[in-house]
């Protein structure tokens, strides 16, 4: 018998079987690699542009989702440094995404009081996308509910390898003893700088691998996966990734 999960906490739902997610113990960083737009859309004999656009709906459900439900934060990895190897055509599609995900959406964003902000190499972004992004940014910057982040044009090795140079630059100009730098420092120079660590990864598509994201945030996140497509991905699965978060013990080394 198919399990169907409670979708907020304060909407009824049908389930004879509910999840029972503890509301007041939710990971409070969540990040999540959006995969598996492409094949979705293949198996439907349509473009791969097709399955980002379906995927950009479940980008607003899980949003609103995470929103209600009182997630802190919510890493959305869009556009990694590697994926510029992709056809012109989908890179630009793409690039646009954001630009119509903003059109649409980002009165519902402040009306929630979330709050947008980025991760990545953003100043090569096309214009229209800095501009759609950075307009979501400064609209949303005075709000206090959930830091909605996108990775957009995100590399993890990119970041890490410009943290050391701007370490190095620090030694150099003598401002900064080598003794000085410990793991507090370095994350100091991630993009991640004010941002609590994630507490839970979830990746859809099958694929169990990091692909470049957050190599070192995610050092002990508890991680989740799914062989669901991302544009079948929805709320019901996001509350079963957080109940099974729930049901992990986590250690960090200890006993
Ligand atoms: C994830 O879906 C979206 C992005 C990487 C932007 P893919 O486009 O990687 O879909 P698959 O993995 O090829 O199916
Ligand atoms: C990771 O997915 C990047 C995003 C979801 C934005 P990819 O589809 O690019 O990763 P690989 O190529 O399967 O490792
Ligand atoms: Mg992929």
């Amino acid at each position: 018998m198919p399990i169907k999960f409670p979708f907020t906490k304060n909407k009824k739902h049908t389930s004879s079987q509910p999840l029972g997610l503890d509301f007041n113990h939710l990971p409070e960083h969540v990040a999540i690699i959006m995969d598996g737009n492409g094949r979705w859309a293949k198996n439907r004999g349509m473009p791969r542009i097709a399955g980002h656009k379906e995927g950009m709906s479940v980008v607003k459900k899980v949003v609103r989702h995470a929103s209600d439900i009182g997630v802190k934060v919510l890493t959305l990895y869009a556009f990694s440094t590697e994926n510029w190897k992709r056809p012109k055509n989908e890179v630009d599609f793409l690039m646009k995404l954001p630009v119509d995900f903003l059109n649409t959406y980002l009165p519902e964003l402040i009306e929630k009081n979330v709050q947008v902000q980025t991760i990545g190499d953003f100043g090569v972004l096309p214009q229209h996308t800095q501009k759609a992004v950075n307009e979501a940014i400064e609209r949303t910057k005075d709000n206090d509910g959930l830091i909605l982040n996108f990775a957009l044009n995100y590399g993890s090795r990119f970041e890490m390898v410009n943290a050391v140079k701007q370490i190095a630059l620090r030694v150099n100009q003598g401002e900064l003893n080598p003794e000085e730098i410990n793991e507090d420092l370095f994350s100091s120079e991630l993009y991640t700088k004010d941002l609590i660590e994630p507490d839970l990864l979830i990746r859809t598509s099958g694929e169990q691998r990091l692909s470049n994201f957050l190599l070192w945030q995610l050092a002990y996140a508890e991680f989740w996966f799914t062989e669901v497509y991302w544009p079948d991905f929805d709320e019901g699965l996001f509350e079963k990734a957080l109940y099974d978060y729930q049901n992990r013990k986590r250690r960090y080394g200890g006993v």
